[in-house]
């Protein structure tokens, strides 16, 4: 792995653009280096601007079972306008079957417990395989999206996956810049942002906002705001099925 000055790189590359950021960590580390992707907003802008760089720039996804019939069609919109090929991630298949045999398919509305449990099986345990032999991995987190990610770094250090490098280059653009960028472009999104959803992860746990609501309101809406990660992000050790 590249030795990083991670503190001197940070400071370096919060005064870069989107651009400048994803060129640095796609010449540092590819093809040591992918992007998560779920699909949503953030996420295509990200797939535009690496693909422009290196058009061979690797882009992996954790199908959870359990996604909108939307953001499968954009990932096979995505997939031929780029020509890329996704690198779809599925969960452990017996893990999943003792879970939903012993908590029931809907368990997540039931506790905690239960969602994070299911967030680590059909999340956080592929993530972990996705990014073994990866140096670094990039994603589409920004500050703006709620109050779990206001300190979101443009160049972390990742201490849940190994101490690889985590990448966010859109750390510091608002909404309104992500939406200008997918217009400009012309890239292909997620039919329910058109439908009042902001941010979109699996289908059971996730709604339309209203007016006015937080753009994370609509993720596990029956949640308190600071319990609203999955793992994906910060560090919380699911418990097992
Ligand atoms: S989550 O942790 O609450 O699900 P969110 O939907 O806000 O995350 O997405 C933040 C970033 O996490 C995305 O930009 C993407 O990089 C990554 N991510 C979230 N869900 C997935 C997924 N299913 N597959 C791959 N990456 C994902
Ligand atoms: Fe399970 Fe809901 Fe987490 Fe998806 S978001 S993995 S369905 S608890």
């Amino acid at each position: 792995m590249k030795t990083i000055d991670i503190a001197a790189t940070a400071q370096q590359l919060e005064n870069q653009t989107a651009h400048e950021v994803v060129r640095w960590v796609l010449e540092t580390f590819h093809p040591k280096v992918a992007l998560a992707s779920s699909f949503g907003a953030e996420d295509v802008v990200l797939i535009d601007m690496m693909v422009k760089v290196n058009p061979k720039a690797r882009v992996f996804t954790l199908d959870t079972g359990r996604l909108p019939y939307e953001t499968y069609e954009v990932m096979d919109a995505i997939r031929e306008k780029y020509k890329i090929s996704i690198e779809v991630m599925f969960p452990d298949t017996q893990a999943v079957e003792t879970m939903v045999r012993e908590r029931g398919l809907n368990l997540f509305y039931h506790s905690i417990e239960n969602r994070k449990m299911c967030c680590g099986v059909r999340k956080v345990e592929p993530l972990k395989r996705a990014l073994k032999g990866l140096d670094a991995w990039i994603t589409g987190l920004r500050r703006d999206q709620g109050v779990t990610r206001t300190q979101v770094q443009k160049v972390e250090r990742d201490l849940d996956h190994g101490n690889i490098i985590k990448v966010n280059p859109l750390a510091d653009w608002t909404w309104d810049q992500v939406w200008a960028y997918i217009r400009a472009n012309h890239i292909p999104y997620n039919k329910l942002h058109d439908q009042h959803y902001p941010s979109i992860g699996c289908a059971p746990c996730t709604r339309a906002v209203k007016h006015g609501e937080d753009p994370r309101a609509g993720r596990w809406w029956w949640e308190a705001p600071e319990q609203k990660e999955c793992g994906l992000h910060v560090h919380q050790p699911p418990p097992k099925p």
